[in-house]
């Protein structure tokens, strides 16, 4: 039957418990470790401060949250599958294997955030790795559902059909939500409290949509992501508190790429991809914004974080210099484009040399916003990144699940 049995409702309030406790022993962990980290050589300078120089932050604090994340999902494990423990019971080795395709998946990422902490991996190196971690899980979506076809919108039905079957291109587009999803967090960064900000907005808007659907024919798939979203939020709001601003710590690559593989994991395996990718809305604003830099058609410099202005105690966007002649004319249609949008401003001059320059604010939304509403204290600006993210990532979701999809499908 879809609605969930009693059985089901223990194993949540099971789950709420242990993410309670597990988000105190993170709040306990932090201040005990930081110092060790910053022994260890993790540890980075908070770039915005005016005393940025003399105070060493902690770095990749993000792997006390996964560490105790992952203890709690392993003892979660048990509980669910404990009700087929007897001889007698057919135990589900289909749901099993996806936990632990769903956990490896998850693992292996936080072991590539740490190496990136460690290391700083190369980006086209690692822009490719999470598509490798991903293939457990693609094979327990191949073994368990099978399905790639996916229904048309009403509309469209006239010209192109019912339904469409995707074949391959549907795993193809599933590595490339899990590549999407753990980068997406990681440059959307560099603001105190971000990427962590930005991690728990959309969990928080994951849980509500799950505990919708529970009464709904999906009800295992949300289910599961409700047992990983918990536990996610529970250990992720000490970090938040603690990366805040002033940052006491930061999150690392760690932490970015943790949140971000599993958010794929869940709406790969619970079956809600796209709505998934809907939470996304600003970081893929972000990615696309980011692309002319990504792909080194405008230089990208190590670090594109807003610039403090030390008289102020205000954030102006950060910027970049080149030779127009350098510029490729991809290069040049992408500038005008984004800054025909308002995204970028750019200016051009001559030096010394007599070449003409150009100098544009860095590609992200970071520093669209410093554009619009621009110079900001970094507090002000975290908080009105939140509350895009709410807008345009949650409550705009919300309102094409629930609202537009009528005009677009049956039920
Ligand atoms: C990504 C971004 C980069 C951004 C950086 C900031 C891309 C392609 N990369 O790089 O532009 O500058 O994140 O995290 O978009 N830091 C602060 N304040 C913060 C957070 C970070 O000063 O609130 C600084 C600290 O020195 C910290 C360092 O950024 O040590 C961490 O950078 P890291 O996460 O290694 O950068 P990337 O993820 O490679
Ligand atoms: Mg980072």
């Amino acid at each position: 039957s879809p609605v969930i049995d009693r059985f089901d409702l223990f194993t949540i309030v099971f789950n709420i418990i242990i993410s309670i406790i597990g988000g105190i022993v993170v709040n306990r962990l932090i201040p005990m470790l930081k110092e060790k980290f910053i022994k260890a050589q993790l540890w980075g300078y908070d770039l915005n401060k005016r005393n940025s120089k003399e105070i060493k932050v902690a770095e990749s604090q993000g792997v006390i949250v996964a560490g105790i994340f992952l203890v709690l999902m392993f003892i979660m494990i048990a509980i669910v599958f404990s009700e087929h423990l007897h001889p007698e019971s057919d135990f589900p080795n289909h749901k099993f294997v996806e936990y632990l395709a769903a956990l490896l998946s998850i693992c292996c990422m936080v072991l590539l955030g740490f190496a990136d902490d460690v290391i700083d991996i190369r980006w086209n190196v690692k822009l490719w790795l999470p598509m490798i971690a991903s293939l457990p899980l693609l094979l327990v979506y191949f073994a368990n559902y099978h399905s790639t076809t996916i229904i048309l919108p009403k509309p469209v039905r006239p010209y192109f059909g019912q339904q469409w079957n995707l074949g391959i291109l549907y795993y193809v587009y599933m590595s490339m939500v899990a590549i999407f999803c753990t980068h997406a967090i990681n440059i959307l960064a560099g603001v105190n409290g971000l990427e962590v900000g930005q991690s728990v907005i959309i969990a928080g808007s994951v849980l509500i949509f799950n505990l919708i659907e529970l009464q709904g024919i999906c009800a295992e798939e949300h289910l599961f992501s409700l047992y990983f979203m918990i536990p996610l939020i529970a250990c992720s709001i000490p970090l938040l508190i603690r990366n805040w601003c002033p940052a006491e710590v930061f999150v690392g690559d760690t932490y970015c790429y943790f949140a971000g593989m599993t958010f794929a994991v869940i709406g790969i395996l619970g079956h809600f991809s796209k709505t998934m990718l809907l939470f996304f809305i600003p970081q893929i604003i972000n990615f696309l914004l980011s692309v002319p830099q990504l792909f080194k058609f405008i230089p990208c410099p190590r670090h594109r974080l807003p610039k403090l202005d030390p008289a102020l105690n205000k954030l102006n966007p950060s910027d970049v210099e080149f030779k127009k002649k350098d510029l490729k004319p991809l290069g040049w249609l992408m500038l005008r484009f984004f800054s025909l949008t308002k995204f970028i401003r750019y200016r051009e001059y001559q030096n010394n040399d007599n070449e003409t320059m150009i100098n544009t604010t860095n590609f992200t939304i970071i520093n669209s916003v410093l554009c619009w509403f621009g110079p900001l204290h970094e507090e002000k600006l975290s908080r009105i990144l939140m509350l895009i993210q709410l807008v345009f990532g949650s409550l705009l979701t919300f309102f094409v699940r629930y609202y537009l999809v009528r005009f677009f499908y049956d039920s």
